[in-house]
């Protein structure tokens, strides 16, 4: 099988902003309880945009990053659980704003906060026996229209936004390698589809999700290092799924991760779910601090459950 590099990535988030103060007004919490327990001081919620305009705004960047040509895309993948449509799929909606091909397949993965690292999985397979050699991945959310307002114990989490990715397949180079699971649970994290008869809103057990999160991400980290017979030392950088920033301070803790070698952005974008990997991994490559050869670990969690992790490099 091909394995893929990276060629490009983009990103987009809506203007306006949230503060944990704004959301003081709203609900019993504050700032010092949201920014001590999360990390999270701001988020950022669609008012003039929409789920569809943020992927083609992440994806046309992701594209001119790369250099490479619309009608040159093999596969269009859209990580997301929050689409504008449940049909069409929002990566149709991309394939017609961003002119893809009409003989390639695109449509949207839900594998929650890990769906980017699922969809890379995913592309890797199909480009493998495409005639195209290029691939567009895109993790897109707009949460807010999923916030149940009634419940702090999860309101102050979620923001919006996209990222993206252009990549490449080539016989030569190695596989990402991804590790990845699930496990059926409809309790720990739930939004309810449209047959239900409930509102479809976000509920969550929160400490439960925490203590799954902090035993799968190093267990996951571990399997991606073994799978590609690497320790710590021979990644260039670590990217984790940004939901909570005391997770990612036990993980680093435990893996002796230098500071350098990690990024948090949880403070200005809340939880994105399936964007937050490839937000990272654009607000990275827009500040030098990754790019052309470039080995990255990445690691996602979420719910399903599900869970993975993958080395990314850059092309
Ligand atoms: O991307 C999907 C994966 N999701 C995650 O990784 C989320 C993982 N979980 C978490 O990040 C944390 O569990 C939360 C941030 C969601 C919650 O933090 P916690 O430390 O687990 O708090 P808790 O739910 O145990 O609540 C502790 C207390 C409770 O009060 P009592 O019962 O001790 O009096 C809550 O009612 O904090 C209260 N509380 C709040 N207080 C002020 C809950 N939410 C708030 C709030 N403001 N927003």
């Amino acid at each position: 099988m091909n394995g893929i590099k990276i060629r490009g990535t983009g990103h987009c988030v809506p203007e306006h902003v949230v503060t944990n103060d704004d959301l003081a007004k709203i609900v019993d919490t504050s700032d010092e309880w949201i920014a001590s327990r999360t990390g999270i001081r701001r988020r950022h919620h669609c008012t003039t945009e929409n789920h569809t305009s943020l992927c083609v705004s992440a994806a046309r960047t992701a594209l001119e990053r790369s250099g490479v040509a619309p009608e040159d895309i093999g596969a269009c993948i859209v990580a997301t659980l929050s689409a504008d449509t449940a049909v069409p799929a929002s990566a149709c909606l991309l394939q017609r704003e961003l002119g893809l091909p009409t003989d390639i397949p695109c449509f949207d993965l839900n594998a929650a906060c890990t769906g980017f690292l699922f969809a890379l999985h995913t592309i890797e397979c199909l480009l493998s026996v495409s005639p195209r050699k290029f691939g567009l991945v895109v993790g897109g959310e707009y949460l807010s229209r999923l916030i149940n307002w009634e419940d702090r114990g999860t309101c102050i989490l979620f923001g919006d936004g996209a990222g993206a990715a252009v990549v490449e397949s080539r016989a030569e180079w190695p596989s990402i390698g991804a590790v990845m699971g699930t496990q059926g649970d409809d309790q720990l994290l739930n939004v309810p589809g449209l047959e239900s008869g409930r509102r479809s809103l976000i509920s969550m057990d929160g400490t439960k999700v925490f203590k799954f999160a902090v035993e799968t991400v190093p267990a996951c980290m571990d399997a991606v290092l073994r799978r590609h017979n690497c320790t710590v030392d021979d990644v260039d950088f670590f990217v984790f799924h940004q939901a909570n920033a005391r997770i990612i301070d036990l993980v680093v803790r435990k893996h002796r991760i230098p500071p350098e070698k990690y990024y948090k952005n949880v403070d200005e974008y809340g939880n994105t779910s399936a964007a937050s990997i490839p937000l990272v991994l654009s607000e990275l490559q827009e500040r030098g601090r990754i790019g052309s050869g470039s080995r990255i670990l990445a690691v996602g969690f979420g719910g399903g459950l599900t869970w993975g992790g993958a080395m990314i490099e850059f092309a």
